[in-house]
């Protein structure tokens, strides 16, 4: 019980109940070219029924990510944005070593200046992927005591165990479903932003250096969205790396980032600081209108083209051509 107590009063103070001891993390993404081979995904027998050799053909292929390049280090948070199918997943996919059904063209992916591996990444990276993937008829707290009795190091005592679970339910508003059972598409349990947020609650609770959230604020109302991002932003301030991927984040929560890559079709139209991303549109000749979100205006799907001037002209293009079929309604 002093054992308890002990821990507890240690921790009460700070808002940040866990700080990273570890050493300083870097990653790095260079030169990375990622191919989807879509025909790969028809089965090999329906090409017989063509009369087409099944081995012999080569599948077209589909480009998901190309010639990115990016770098963060220990206490910077970075948020992917784009548009739904710009490429987010899967580059966070990459980078955990969990990508299927695509091939690496070139190059790699370095943690701390060594090629990213299966083993590496389990040892190094929390990683909450886009679907939650968690036991339905646990409840959750069940869920993290079981994750901290797997997760945590041998010399963590029960009680230890125990106070992490309660910081982690506490940090992430999980109190008043504490014991409910999580659920899932067939069982109905937590609601969908409380899963969301059991599965980051997992990957929390073992004090990971690298924290890797594919789309963590989907399905959150705003509020508990932009406390979300502000725990991540706290985490990060605590000599970690975050890296996140955000589908057009509103205004109050891209302040938070410190790093912002711009994914359109697969390739970055923007990678740099958070605050330069304004300046650097508008000297582009692309300023973000008055009154406008930023994430949003840059973030719309344009094909990637937009920036050297071609859509534009479509755009204006297709735009008349509906106002004169309008005239025509009349
Ligand atoms: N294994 C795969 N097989 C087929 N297509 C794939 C595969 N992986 C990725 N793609 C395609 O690559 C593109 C990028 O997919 P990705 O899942 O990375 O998008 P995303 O940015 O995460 O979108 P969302 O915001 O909707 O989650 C999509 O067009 C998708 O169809
Ligand atoms: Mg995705």
């Amino acid at each position: 019980l002093q054992d308890t107590e002990l821990f507890s009063s240690k921790e009460e103070d700070s808002s940040l109940y866990f700080t990273y001891s570890g050493g300083r993390n870097d990653l790095e993404v260079k030169d990375l070219h990622y191919e989807i081979d879509t025909a790969a995904q028809i089965p090999w027998y329906e090409h017989l029924a063509e009369f087409k050799n099944p081995w012999g053909k080569k599948g077209e292929k589909q480009t998901a990510i190309s010639n990115l390049n990016l770098r963060v280090h220990s206490g910077q948070m970075l948020a992917v944005i784009g548009s739904s199918g710009c490429g987010k997943t899967s580059l966070l996919d990459i980078i955990t070593c969990r990508d299927e059904g695509g091939k690496v063209r070139h190059g790699q992916v370095l943690i701390n200046g060594t090629p990213s591996t299966p083993k590496l990444v389990r040892r190094s990276i929390a990683h909450v992927r886009q679907d939650d993937r968690l036991l339905p008829h646990l409840t959750v707290r069940e869920t993290l005591a079981f994750v901290a009795r797997l997760r945590l190091p041998t010399h963590f005592s029960q009680a230890q165990r125990d106070q992490r679970v309660d910081d982690v339910i506490a940090e992430l508003r999980l109190r008043q479903c504490a014991h409910t059972r999580v659920g899932n598409s067939f069982v109905r349990g937590v609601s969908g932003g409380e899963r969301r947020r059991v599965s980051i609650a997992v990957q929390l609770l073992w004090n990971p250096g690298i924290l890797i959230l594919d789309e963590p604020t989907s399905g959150l109302d705003s509020f508990t969205a932009h406390n979300l991002v502000l725990t991540l932003s706290r985490l990060a301030r605590g000599n970690r790396l975050v890296l996140l991927s955000v589908h057009q984040p509103r205004s109050d929560i891209f302040q938070l980032f410190d790093l912002v890559v711009l994914l359109s079709s697969g390739s970055a139209a923007y990678c740099g600081a958070a605050r330069d991303m304004v300046p650097y549109f508008t000297a582009l000749g692309h300023p973000c209108p008055r009154y406008c979100n930023p994430s949003d205006f840059y973030g719309e799907d344009r094909g990637g083209r937009e920036w050297e001037g071609e859509e534009e002209e479509g755009r204006d293009e297709r735009r008349r051509k509906e106002r004169r079929r309008e005239g025509e309604g009349k």
